[in-house]
């Protein structure tokens, strides 16, 4: 019974969002947590878990669990995850809540108080464990553990499991993801930086869309 009330209770938020925004598209089963904005032409797939914000043309597949800051023109595919809490791995003798924490994690806990801050990478209401840049493209399966920042223009290849940060404009990949290169030159991810074309309104940017298929224009739009 609270089951199905829950279910419709998101049902509901979901056709209010997309009323709000038509061209906000939730798939079925997707959540949508409190104070979650949406900037638009934003499509989320079947059963994700969102709370934070979403950047105009941020778009993403199914089976996403994201608690996150997430910038504008960002590709996230399918299975990504945030990883929002944590175990004590070191000083405490065992890693089960049982120890530390009040939330009953298997129903009953020792402690009074918690003694170990399990939340430590998210925000207080833990809506955000994580800030993703712009035109950001994140493969599919990939688990990012909270509190990293992931800069504009990166990418993070598909598997990978994000331990760190990602500078700007970087490849990352593997289990933890390394980086696997730059994607351009110093010079123009700095001319990139300065220009942020993400901020740009839409009419400069269909016309310019012809030119963003190499990176040597970027100079033009600049001087
Ligand atoms: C990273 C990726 C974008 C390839 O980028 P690329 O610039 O074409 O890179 P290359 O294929 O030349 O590979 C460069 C290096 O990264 C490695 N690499 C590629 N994909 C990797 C991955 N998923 N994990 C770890 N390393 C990877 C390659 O083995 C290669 O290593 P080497 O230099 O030691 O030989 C691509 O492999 C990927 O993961 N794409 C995501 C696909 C996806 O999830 N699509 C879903 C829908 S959007």
């Amino acid at each position: 019974m609270k089951k199905s009330f829950k279910k419709l209770y998101y049902l509901f938020k979901r056709i209010l969002i997309q009323m709000r925004c038509s061209s906000v598209k939730l798939g079925s089963g997707s959540v949508v947590r409190s104070g979650m904005t949406f900037e638009g032409y934003n499509h989320i797939g079947a059963n994700c878990d969102l709370s934070g914000s979403i950047g105009k043309y941020t778009y993403m597949g199914n089976n996403c669990k994201l608690n996150a800051h997430i910038g504008r023109f960002c590709s996230l595919a399918s299975n990504i995850q945030i990883l929002n809490s944590t175990h004590p791995t070191k000083d405490f003798i065992s890693t089960n809540p049982v120890f530390y924490s009040v939330n009953r994690q298997c129903g009953i806990t020792f402690v009074h108080e918690n003694r170990f801050d399990e939340y430590i990478y998210a925000d207080i209401n833990h809506s955000i464990s994580c800030i993703i840049g712009n035109d950001v493209w994140i493969g599919e399966n990939v688990l990012i553990i909270g509190g990293v920042k992931i800069g504009d223009g990166a990418i993070i290849a598909a598997g990978s499991v994000v331990t760190k940060d990602i500078s700007d404009y970087t490849i990352v990949g593997g289990v933890p993801a390394r980086e696997i290169k730059k994607r351009f030159d110093d010079d123009s991810i700095k001319l990139l930086l300065h220009l942020k074309w993400w901020d740009k309104d839409d009419s400069w940017l269909k016309d310019h869309a012809k030119e963003f298929d190499n990176i040597t224009n970027l100079k033009g739009w600049i001087l």
